[in-house]
């Protein structure tokens, strides 16, 4: 199954309407993130950001009203960007690309962000490495996602998803996450529960 041509096109036909249906399963599990994201680096100083899985600019939006700051957007799906460069948010670019090719220099940011786009990478270990890659080291990796664990997780990954073709890929609870995380070479400095399946985890790159 090609998840990521699944994401590209399941993305491309949401985004006329993926910030105006605040519902399940369009912007309400990334609204909820990118809030809590931003309320997070409300106490972080940083000068530049790149936001991988970025859609629609929707934390862009919050962030550049709190920091003056370099902000960078990149997304698989280019409707989701046209959405996104329609905004014309202040101090904000927004690139077409791949979560695991990331087309930047090495330790090229401060921070990097992640809102509701890792359980659609076919690619997640991969994708870590990029995010280390482009972090300047002590830089923070602040990934946001949905997902539980157990038989709920085998189910979505193994049945649901597979039904469903939305290029939801796989999904994890929040300590499976972090593990993740920290076998990738990220230290953990902050892990929170949002609600019953939404979860933020906070790496450093050493
Ligand atoms: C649920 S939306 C979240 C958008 C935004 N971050 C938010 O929180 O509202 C998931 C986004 O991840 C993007 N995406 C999925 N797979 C990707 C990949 N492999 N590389 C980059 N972006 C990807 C999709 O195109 C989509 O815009």
């Amino acid at each position: 199954m090609d998840y990521e041509k699944l994401s590209q096109e399941h993305f491309d036909r949401q985004a006329a309407e993926y910030d105006s249906r605040d519902t399940f399963y369009y912007s309400r599990e990334g609204k909820i993130s990118c809030c809590d994201i931003a309320q997070y680096l409300q106490n972080v100083e940083y000068s530049n950001l790149l936001d991988v899985g970025c859609g629609t600019g929707f934390l862009f939006d919050l962030l550049q009203k709190q920091r003056a700051a370099e902000y960078v957007g990149l997304d698989l799906s280019s409707k989701m960007i046209e959405v996104a460069l329609s905004k014309n948010i202040p101090n904000a670019t927004f690139i077409q690309g791949k979560a695991n090719r990331l087309p930047f220099e090495d330790q090229a940011f401060d921070v990097v962000v992640c809102s509701q786009s890792f359980h659609h990478y076919p690619y997640q270990n991969e994708a870590l490495q990029e995010t280390l890659r482009v972090l300047r080291p002590r830089g923070l990796f602040i990934l946001s996602d949905s997902g539980l664990g157990g038989f709920s997780a085998w189910f979505d990954n193994n049945i649901l998803f597979k039904l469903l073709r939305s290029g939801d890929c796989y999904i994890q609870n929040r300590k499976s996450v972090e593990k993740q995380m920290k076998n990738a070479g990220f230290e953990i400095i902050d892990s929170r529960q949002l609600t019953w399946m939404i979860y933020t985890v906070v790496g450093r790159k050493n």
